[in-house]
Parts: C-alpha cells; sequence; structure tokens
C-alpha cells in the first residue's frame, strides 16, 4: 500500500492481485492470508509452469482454509490472451531472470495491470552473484548435459578444487551452495538459465515496458548516505537524481545479490506518503515494533541487511514517538498526545525529528506509511 498505492487504506473494488510464477507459494499464501486477515474483498491468482511447485503451493493456502486464490497452470508469458486481470497488483519475484526473454515477460504482465495498479518484483543483483556465472561456465564446460545428480557431483568436486584466487571462494555473501544442501546448489550453479541485473538495467528494463520505479527496498541499502559520511563525497552524492543515488548505492555496497523493488505505469503519478504530511498514519512492521517500543531515548538503530550493516541514531523523541504509534494515530495525533505533557514542544522540531525516525526505520523496512481512512 505505501510504495504502490500512496498509502491508500481502502480500495475502491475487489482487490484482484496476481503472483506472476508463484512457485511453492510464498507470497501467495502471505498476500492472501493478509488480505483475508484485514477482511479485505480479494482475490489472488496464482500462475506458475511447474505442477510440481503448484501442488505445493495448493497444499499450503488449503491448509491454512483460504478461500481466496484461484490456481493456474499456465506460462506468464500466456496471460495477455487469458481472460485473466486486469489486476491492482502483481508479484513477480525472482522468474523473469530465468526468462529467455525477461522483458517479453514484464511486457505480458504490463498487459494484465490495472491502470492505477502496481508491481512487485525481485531479479537478481550482478555485483552481489560475482563468481557466481564464471562457476556456472565451469560446471556446463566440464558437464554440460549429463543427468542433475552427476552435474551435481561435477559441481562439487569443482568446489572443492577452487584456489583462494576465485571470485566465488572469495565472495562471502553468496552461501546457497554452502547453506542449502543440494536444492541451493542446483539453483546457484546449475540453473538452465538465470541472468542478473544492475539498478540501471532494471530502469530500463522498466521504463521499456512503460513502468517507472517507485522504491527498491529495503531503502537504506539503495541510500548513499548509509556508505558514504564524507561530507564533499556525501554533498555531490546527494545531488544525483534519486536513480543515480540507487546505482552508486549497489556499486559501493557490492553485496546486493537481489534487487527488490516496486513499479508502477509511467502514467500513474502516484507516490509513497511523505513523512512531513501530518495526516499520514504511521505503522511499524509487526517483528519490530515490540523491540522498538522497549528502546532507551538516544539509542540507534542497527541492522545488518544483505551483508551490508546500516546505523542509524535515533531523534531524542524517538520513543515517545514509536510508543505511540498503534497504525490508526496520524502524525498529527501523535505531536498532540506528546504536547499534552510536553507544553514545550516545537512543532517544527517535533515534524524534523519524525521524518529523522521515519527515515532510519523506513530504510530498514520497519516504519511505512498510511493514509487516514
Ligand atoms: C525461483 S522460483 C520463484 C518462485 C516464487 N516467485 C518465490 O519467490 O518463491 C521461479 C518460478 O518461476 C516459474 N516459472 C518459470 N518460467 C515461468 C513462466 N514462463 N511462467 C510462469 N512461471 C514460470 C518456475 O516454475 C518457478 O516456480
Amino acid at each position: 500500500m505505501h510504495y504502490v498505492f500512496g498509502g491508500a487504506g481502502d480500495h475502491p473494488r475487489p482487490f484482484r492481485a496476481l503472483v506472476a510464477g508463484g512457485g511453492t507459494g510464498d507470497a501467495t499464501v502471505m498476500l492472501a492470508q493478509h488480505l483475508a486477515d484485514c477482511g479485505v474483498d480479494s482475490e489472488v491468482a496464482y500462475v506458475d509452469v511447474s505442477e510440481a511447485s503448484r501442488a505445493i503451493a495448493e497444499a499450503r493456502a488449503h491448509t491454512r482454509g483460504l478461500t481466496n486464490v484461484r490456481f493456474q497452470t499456465m506460462s506468464l508469458l500466456d496471460l495477455p490472451d487469458s481472460g485473466l486481470g486486469p489486476f491492482d497488483y502483481i508479484d513477480c519475484c525472482g522468474v523473469l531472470h530465468h526468462l529467455d526473454d525477461p522483458a517479453a515477460g514484464l511486457a505480458a504482465l504490463v498487459r494484465v495491470l490495472a491502470d492505477d495498479g502496481g508491481l512487485g518484483m525481485m531479479l537478481y543483483g550482478e555485483l552481489g552473484r560475482t563468481g557466481v556465472y564464471p562457476m556456472q561456465q565451469m560446471v556446463s564446460m566440464l558437464n554440460p548435459d549429463g543427468p542433475a545428480p552427476e552435474r551435481l557431483d561435477t559441481a562439487r568436486r569443482l568446489l572443492r578444487t577452487l584456489p583462494d584466487t576465485n571470485w566465488l571462494k572469495r565472495n562471502p555473501f553468496v552461501r546457497a551452495h554452502v547453506e542449502q544442501g543440494d536444492a541451493g546448489l542446483y539453483d546457484l550453479l546449475l540453473h538452465a538459465r538465470d541472468r542478473a541485473y544492475r539498478v540501471p538495467e532494471i530502469a530500463d528494463l522498466c521504463g521499456d515496458a512503460g513502468l517507472r520505479i517507485t522504491a527498491f527496498v529495503e531503502p537504506a541499502l539503495y541510500d548513499p548516505a548509509t556508505y558514504v559520511s564524507d561530507p564533499r563525497l556525501a554533498a555531490r552524492l546527494d545531488s544525483l537524481p534519486w536513480l543515480e543515488r540507487c546505482a552508486f548505492a549497489e556499486l559501493i555496497a557490492g553485496s546486493l545479490q537481489t534487487h527488490v523493488f516496486y513499479a508502477v505505469r509511467s502514467t500513474n503519478p502516484v507516490a509513497p506518503p511523505e513523512p512531513g504530511d501530518p495526516s499520514v498514519v504511521p505503522r511499524l512492521r509487526d517483528s519490530e515494533g515490540a523491540a522498538l517500543a522497549g528502546m532507551e531515548p538516544g539509542s540507534t538503530v542497527k541492522a545488518t541487511v544483505s551483508g551490508v550493516t546500516v546505523r542509524r541514531p535515533l531523534p531524542p523523541l524517538a520513543a515517545a514517538i514509536i510508543k505511540r504509534i498503534d497504525s490508526r494515530r496520524t502524525v498529527a495525533e501523535i505531536q498532540a498526545d506528546i504536547a499534552a505533557t510536553n507544553p514545550h514542544l516545537d512543532g517544527e522540531a517535533f515534524r524534523k525529528q519524525f521524518v529523522d525516525l521515519y527515515t532510519a526505520l523506513n530504510g530498514l523496512g520497519w516504519m511505512h506509511l498510511a493514509r487516514a481512512t
């Protein structure tokens, strides 16, 4: 709602979501469950070419008693002529980079996107996957078309042989082949087809499809301020357009293995809600809300995401504000409540502190904003 619908809390019609390449059901189950929990009139369409994955996804939805999911076994490329859609929200995570022609896949999705709808996507990140593609190439040179167990054996033997100079061996962020058994190793090194992207390539892919990116998440990863404190460099970076700042952040981080982002039609002027707007309603992500509520004044938030350690000092009023966030009160109401016991509270100072708090917490995906309903 924050990144695609400008924080809108309600929806003018039944909410229709598509999970394109739904796999074993993570996004389908999550979306369908949240929509059901919120009592939203909704339907989630799951589409995948794999019968085996669909069976797992269906069983998961069944276990939860979800009745708002429709399963289809089909290619997302066939969506435009399927009679499905238009969709308010399309989730397509980890799918387009496996297609022969990712642009054709994205074009098919855009054909079934509602005019005011949006997409949430994940594509592999090139720099964070440093070392993966030379390994894929070597495995394929050694064993181009053997059966899967043999190719897995080839890959394991090769991994044991790698010299210390090898980029995969030197990349501490890629761990799937070590930590996720045969499935992780197969997905990383033996996949029939995958490619990775940098930020400008994603911007081009989206631009060519008639889309505009509204956010990369988590935002702190794509904010040069996370990495650069030198004042001269920071001032120069501040002057760059947003997408260039994101591209710079990816280059300097070096560890981003995936890019998760939201996009809407280029013609859709929607923007995430502004933290400086006193009428917005702040919300904390469930998992962080309780931990943050116990924090001392003057704390710093610190979290490691995608290998990047993000540290942000919190403003003096952080604890007082967080204690009052209940997903219903507006920023203005929170300010008034604090002012009731703090008569010298300066309105401008409060607003600045709220924006700083929002920037720190939203940067990690811990705070979002909604419009009051
Ligand atoms: C890496 S999985 C991602 C699954 C899911 N989106 C997730 O994030 O857990 C990629 C999925 O895309 C599916 N897929 C590949 N090509 C497809 C196509 N042309 N149409 C629909 N699904 C496709 C695969 O079967 C697989 O389930």
